[in-house]
C-alpha cells in the first residue's frame, strides 16, 4: 500500500509537472484528489491492515495528498503568471499607428441665425420668451385682433387639431401669452424664436413648417421712430452697415399702423437684379405698432402704454444672408449643404 501511494504521488507531481495549460492541471486535480480518485481508491484497503499500520497509513496518505495539492498550487501560479504575460503581449497599443479623425458637428445654419439674432437683442436689454407649438386659437388669433371669422385668418392656412387648438401659425401668439403673464403692469421687452406650422404646399420659397422670431417692446411713450431704429440696428448688423432700410403701410390685425420693412439689396447695391426683383429692395418682416385692443386684451391699459412689435421668417433671413435659393435645403439634412456652416473647417 505504501508503495502504491508513493508511485501515485510521484506520477501525480510528473504529470503536474508537465501540464501547460489550467485546464489541464484541473484536469489532473480532479483525477488524484477527486472522491473517486485512486487515492481515495487506495485507503479503502485500510480495513485489512493491523492496527498500529492504520495510523502510519492514514499520515502517509495525507502527506501524499498534500504534497499533489502543494505541486498544483505553485504551477497553478506559475501558468496563470504566465497568461498575463501572454495576454499583455497580444494588447500591447502601437502608438504610432495614425489616429482615427474625429467627426465634429456644426451647428444648423437656421440656429446660427437664431443665435446671432439672440445676441443682438439680448445685448439690447431684451429677454428670450418661449411658447407652445400647439396653441389654443385665443392666442394664436384671438387675443391678437383675429376674432373668429375674421377675413384675416385665412391669412394663414391652420393645422386645426380641434375647434380651439391648432398647430400655431405664427410666434405672434407669445406677444399675448407674454403680456399677461405680466398681468398689465410693467414693459415687456422680448423676442421669441421657434418653430410655426402653416398648410402649404412645400416648394422652393414655402414650407408647411418654418421658423419664425417674434419681437415685442411695451412701456409708457414706445414710439414708431423706436421700432424704425431697432429694425435699422437689426439690418445693418445682420447684412452690413451699409444697408438700408424702408417701411411699407401694410395690414396686421395686431399692430397698426402696420408695416413692413424692406432693405436695400445687398446683391445690386440697390440698382435692381433677379434677387431683388428688379426692384433694388428686399423684403425681410412684418411689424406695427401694438394695437389698442392687444394691450387691452392682455390687461395693459393702452392709453398708458403702446408699444411695437414685429416677426420675420427665419428661413428667409438665412437664404439672403448665405445665398440659399431652396428652403427645403434647411430641412432634408444633406451633409453636403451643412457642411458648407461649419465653423471648423
Ligand atoms: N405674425 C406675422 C406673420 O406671421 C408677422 C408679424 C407681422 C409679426 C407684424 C409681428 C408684427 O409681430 O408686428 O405673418
Amino acid at each position: 500500500m505504501q508503495e502504491r501511494l508513493q508511485q501515485l504521488q510521484a506520477e501525480a507531481l510528473h504529470k503536474v509537472d508537465n501540464a501547460s495549460g489550467l485546464k489541464e492541471l484541473n484536469d489532473i486535480r480532479a483525477a488524484y484528489l477527486g472522491k473517486k480518485g485512486p487515492i481515495t481508491e487506495v485507503l479503502k484497503g485500510m480495513g485489512k491492515l493491523s492496527a498500529e499500520e492504520r495510523p502510519k497509513m492514514g499520515a502517509l496518505a495525507n502527506e501524499v495528498r498534500d504534497a499533489i495539492t502543494a505541486a498544483i498550487e505553485s504551477k497553478q501560479q506559475l501558468l496563470e503568471e504566465a497568461a498575463v504575460v501572454e495576454q499583455l503581449a497580444s494588447e500591447t497599443i502601437d502608438v504610432t499607428l495614425p489616429g482615427r479623425p474625429v467627426k465634429v458637428g456644426n451647428h444648423h445654419p437656421l440656429t446660427r441665425i437664431i443665435e446671432e439674432i439672440e445676441d443682438l437683442f439680448m445685448g439690447m436689454g431684451y429677454a428670450v420668451a418661449e411658447g407652445p407649438e400647439v396653441e389654443q386659437d385665443y392666442y394664436n388669433f384671438e387675443a391678437l385682433n383675429f376674432p373668429k371669422g375674421h377675413p384675416a385668418r385665412d391669412m394663414q392656412d391652420s393645422y386645426y387639431i380641434s375647434d380651439d387648438i391648432l398647430l400655431r401659425t405664427h410666434t405672434s401668439g407669445v406677444q399675448a401669452r407674454t403680456m399677461e403673464k405680466n398681468h398689465g403692469k410693467g414693459p415687456v421687452k422680448i423676442i421669441c424664436p421657434g418653430k410655426v406650422y402653416r398648410r402649404d404646399n412645400d416648394d422652393a420659397t414655402h414650407s408647411h413648417q418654418f421658423m419664425q422670431i417674434e419681437g415685442l417692446v411695451v412701456d409708457e411713450n414706445i414710439r414708431l421712430s423706436d421700432l424704425k431704429g431697432t429694425l435699422d440696428l437689426f439690418a445693418k448688423k445682420m447684412f452690413g452697415e451699409d444697408r438700408e432700410i424702408r417701411l411699407r403701410p401694410s395690414f396686421f390685425p395686431f399692430t397698426e399702423p402696420s408695416v413692413e420693412m424692406d432693405i436695400s439689396c445687398k446683391f445690386c447695391g440697390g440698382t435692381g437684379c433677379g434677387v431683388c426683383k428688379d426692384t433694388g429692395w428686399i423684403e425681410i418682416l412684418g411689424a406695427g405698432m401694438v394695437h389698442p385692443n392687444v394691450l387691452e386684451m392682455a390687461g395693459y391699459d393702452s392709453k398708458k402704454y403702446t408699444g411695437f412689435a414685429f416677426g420675420l421668417g427665419i428661413e428667409r433671413i438665412a437664404m439672403l444672408k448665405y445665398g440659399v435659393d431652396d428652403i427645403r435645403h434647411f430641412y432634408t439634412n444633406d451633409n453636403r449643404f451643412l457642411k458648407q456652416f461649419s465653423v471648423h473647417e
